[in-house]
């Protein structure tokens, strides 16, 4: 069912539980997949973390899909653990999707969150940017972005007050960005940020690749994302305040994908 009245044309989809909202989801992130690989071959696909979107990573995995070979997957964020740490998103992904299907290796761009912070954020910004560049862009166009919804209305790893949204919000786009010798300005694409609120360090894209995204699923489950997501969706507040949202000002298409107990609380 989707539900209409949202600020700047973005979609809420919503579903009546979180087993509804995880195959509602995983078919919608399918067709989007199939419809890239339609125009390019292939399809850059963004996994989120935490906990909600194993249920979505779980129907992907079973779900009749063919692409997999063609598919390029990213994260938008990471902690700064091993990847076979119990907080690892990269770990998670594994157990629920990644093990299960046909995806090279090498198609899998995982944050070295093992690293020094600053050396994972750097060998991942230049990731990105080899993307980019064979798109003939600053900063690189992910074809399906999936993002999650915090209790504090953070996504990814932007927490509120983050200085990657305030450099954001003032036009900088990050320490990487100044003109190089080509004379292009160089957008920071990936970052490792202290988040005081959980007093350790986190990885995560920037604001930048977030809204350049063609296609973003922000997946919101649960009654305590209630709060959150009215807000968000609601009150309009600055992104420095609840960062998810930025997503208004994304020109690609946003789906909300929400079950009752988020948007009904
Ligand atoms: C992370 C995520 C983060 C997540 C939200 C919601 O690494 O934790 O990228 O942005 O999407 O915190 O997390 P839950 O799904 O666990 O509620």
């Amino acid at each position: 069912m989707t539900v209409g009245a949202m600020p700047r044309g973005a979609v809420l989809r919503l579903a009546p539980s979180p087993d509804a909202l995880a195959q509602a989801a995983a078919t919608e992130v399918l067709a989007l997949l199939e419809a890239a690989m339609a125009w390019r071959g292939d399809a850059h696909l963004v996994l989120s973390g935490g906990r909600t979107p194993a249920a979505l990573y779980r129907s992907l995995a079973i779900l009749p899909f063919e692409g997999w070979p063609n598919v390029h997957v990213w994260f938008g964020d990471e902690r700064t653990v091993p990847p076979d740490h119990a907080d690892s998103n990269y770990r998670m992904a594994a157990e629920t999707l990644l093990g299960a299907v046909p995806i090279p290796a090498a198609q899998v761009h995982r944050w070295a969150g093992e690293l020094d912070p600053a050396q994972a954020a750097a060998d991942y910004d230049a990731a990105l940017r080899v993307l980019a560049q064979t798109q003939e862009r600053d900063v690189p166009a992910l074809d399906v972005l999936l993002l999650g919804l915090g209790a504090d209305a953070h996504t990814a790893s932007l927490f509120p007050g983050s200085p990657l949204l305030s450099e954001s919000l003032a036009g900088a786009t990050g320490p990487a960005d100044r003109p190089d010798p080509a004379g292009r300005s160089t957008v920071s694409l990936a970052a490792a940020v202290h988040v005081p609120a959980l007093d350790t360090w986190r990885l995560t894209i920037t604001p930048a690749v977030i809204t350049a995204a063609r296609a973003t699923i922000v997946l919101v489950s649960g009654a305590d994302k209630h709060a959150a997501l009215r807000r968000v969706l609601g009150d309009d507040p600055s992104p420095l305040d609840a960062p998810a949202t930025l997503l208004h000002d994304a020109p690609g298409d946003v789906a909300w994908f929400v079950d009752r107990a988020a948007l009904f609380g």
